[in-house]
């Protein structure tokens, strides 16, 4: 029987090609997204992986949407934090709202989604949580209080969580990529791309979403186990953790 893997926000970027690899690897895979219709019905057309709407925000419907996915596919047994989302400003022009969405989804969207799974994974004594940091929660970066803030929070996360399931074969580790090149960094003016970041990247360039989904197939291998509480930074030699 092959384990079953919700991939968060797997419709569309990095989380797209999370959501193909493990398919290619034998996974049943579900596939969730917040709310861009177009690009998660153009992704089952072309993938025929199963997708799921529902906000990471909410606490009810996180529980809501995987009792769904696992009555129609089976328990989730590799869980994907992936969905994220930025709202960048300098710190003194940042809103409180622009703070509370980031944190509320790259934060408190894995405590929403993966408590709901958590118990499962401890009665069955198998589970993969893998957390999509990024390489501004490691280093930071100006203009991107709220993020850095909720990723260096996933890192946390991660070990703690990491300490709680080992003992339940439960493995928790972290992968931050650096910069991929999806809607989110090409939303960065191509000047600002071409001029500051690449040349900060020593690979020369960006990194490609099948990169990082590379990391997380490895880290959800049921022969993984001995690796927990880890992170793993896919940022083409632009900062060593
Ligand atoms: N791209 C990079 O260079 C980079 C670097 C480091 C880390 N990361 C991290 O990698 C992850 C994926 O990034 P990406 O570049 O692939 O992003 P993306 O292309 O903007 O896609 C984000 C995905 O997350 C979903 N999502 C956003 N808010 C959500 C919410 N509240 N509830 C449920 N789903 C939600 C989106 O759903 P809709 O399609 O419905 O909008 C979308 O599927 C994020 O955690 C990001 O922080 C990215």
């Amino acid at each position: 029987m092959s384990r079953v893997a919700l991939v968060t926000g797997g419709t569309r970027g990095i989380g797209a090609a999370i959501s193909m690899a493990l398919r290619n690897a034998g996974y049943k895979v579900a596939a969730t997204y917040a709310g861009n219709e177009e690009k998660a019905r153009a992704f089952h057309e072309v993938t025929g992986i199963s997708v799921y709407k529902w906000d990471v925000t909410s606490y009810e419907d996180c529980g809501k949407g995987i009792a769904k996915v696992e009555a129609e596919l089976g328990p989730v047994e590799i869980l994907v934090n992936n969905a994220g989302i930025t709202r960048d400003a300098m710190f003194h022009k940042m809103t409180p709202q622009q703070w509370n969405e980031v944190i509320n989804t790259n934060l408190t969207g894995l405590f929403n989604m993966t408590h709901h799974v958590w118990q499962g994974m401890r009665d069955r004594s198998f589970g993969r949580v893998i957390n999509i940091s990024s390489i501004n929660g490691q280093k930071g970066q100006m203009g991107q209080a709220n993020y850095s803030a909720a990723k260096a929070g996933d890192l946390g996360f991660t070990k703690a969580l990491a300490q709680e399931g080992a003992a339940k074969n439960i493995t928790v580790n972290a992968i931050c990529p650096g910069y991929i090149g999806t809607e989110m960094v090409l939303a960065v003016p191509e000047k600002v791309l071409n001029e500051r970041i690449i040349p900060q990247i020593p690979v020369g360039r960006l990194g490609e979403p099948e990169e990082i989904a590379r990391a997380v197939v490895f880290l959800a291998a049921d022969d993984a186990g001995f690796i927990t509480g880890s992170t793993i930074s896919a940022n083409g030699g632009q900062f060593f953790a």
